[in-house]
């Protein structure tokens, strides 16, 4: 599998300036990727940990106070590389939806309250490609059938369907043009567990379908693991952990991604999850060395002071921690 879209050593920054004095958030702090054509990606981190910053860097979609200030992102499409800074406005709107499609955060709430959902869905056709009223109703018919929803949403209002039903015709909208790379930020949060299901197997549909890449973010593992194929842990801005699922189920070796997976509910007990320690660091101060190390059970002297580097702990598993890396050279001498 090739690569579809990659970043190297991508640095974003919230600046702002308040009565004169510059504060500058390091939401993404120099991470590097390589998404790959077809797979699911998920991005997984607790809330604050530059998630959804990475996504609108990935989609091209940011604007002042976010501003990228190094590194780069590369877009690698019909045998053609595209430096995200240097796509003309055409191409940009060419990407957008047509290739990228993206389910923001909270996308319950971006149907449009005044028009039936047909309509909207029209809109959006129409603005695509050239389709007739007709053409648009029949396509966004045979789609929502092909993904089990029932017709008779077509005819209604945003507000007379459930927040789950809204999220999953949310879903169809964005991906009814068959986009190669769909981003989702946290598409299940905030239903409950039923309807997460029901939304989690219409994504799998939707990318099995067409084997589109998706870019799955979510704080919820137990979501990750349903979907994706690889995973990349963010803490405090930085990739810290990179596999496929089972390895980061399975055999995790960064601390923070062991503290996510122990806080994972087991499916057939109640137990209270156990709760991480304190929480991410704010960002316009991160802290010095590992920016883990206030949180972390295993931390060293050298971990306040010297930044570890992501490094391949086996082969397609990358893990960013002295502790780790130590133990790994212990075993080679
Ligand atoms: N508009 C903004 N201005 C300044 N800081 C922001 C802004 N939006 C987000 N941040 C900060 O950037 C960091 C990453 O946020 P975000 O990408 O939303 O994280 P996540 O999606 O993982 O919850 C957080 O510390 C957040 O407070
Ligand atoms: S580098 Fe140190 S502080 Fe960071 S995760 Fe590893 S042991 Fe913990
Ligand atoms: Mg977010």
């Amino acid at each position: 599998m090739g690569t579809i879209i990659e970043t190297n050593d991508l640095r974003a920054y919230y600046i702002t300036q308040a009565y004169g004095v510059e504060r500058t958030v390091k939401a993404v702090d120099g991470i590097t990727l390589r998404i790959k054509e077809g797979e699911v990606y998920g991005i997984a981190g607790e809330s604050g940990c530059g998630k959804s910053t990475l996504l609108r860097i990935l989609l091209g979609a940011y604007e002042p106070p976010l501003t990228v200030v190094g590194g780069e992102v590369k877009y690698h499409l019909d045998g053609d590389i595209l430096d995200a800074a240097d796509l003309t406005d055409e191409q940009q709107r060419d990407l957008k939806w047509r290739t990228i499609s993206y389910i923001p955060q909270g996308s319950m709430h971006v149907l449009n309250p005044v028009r039936r959902i047909r309509d909207t869905f029209h809109d959006f056709i129409s603005a695509h490609r050239d389709a007739t009223k007709s053409e648009s109703f029949q396509l966004t018919a045979d789609y929502l059938r092909d993904l089990g929803l029932p017709e008779k949403v077509l005819a209604s209002y945003p507000h007379q369907l459930s927040g789950g039903m809204r999220q999953r015709v949310t879903i169809a909208l964005a991906t009814i043009l068959w986009p190669k790379l769909i981003f989702a930020d946290e598409p299940t949060t905030a239903l409950d567990v039923v309807v997460q299901r029901g939304v989690i197997q219409m994504l799998k549909d939707v990318q099995q379908k067409e084997g589109s890449t998706l870019v799955l973010i979510t704080h919820d593992i137990g979501v990750h693991a349903n979907l994706a194929d690889r995973i990349g842990i963010l803490y405090a801005g930085k990739l810290v952990e990179e596999s496929d699922t089972k390895t980061i189920l399975e055999n995790p070796r960064h601390p923070y991604t062991r503290f996510l997976i122990e806080s994972l509910p087991s499916l057939d007990s109640r137990e209270e999850r156990l709760a991480i320690p304190g929480r991410p660091p704010a960002l316009d101060r991160p802290p010095s060395g590992c920016r883990f190390h206030e949180r972390c059970p295993l931390a060293k002297d050298i971990c306040q002071t010297v930044e570890p580097d992501l490094i391949e702990i086996e082969p397609k598993h990358f893990t960013a921690c002295h502790v780790v890396e130590e133990e790994l050279s212990s075993v080679a001498v």
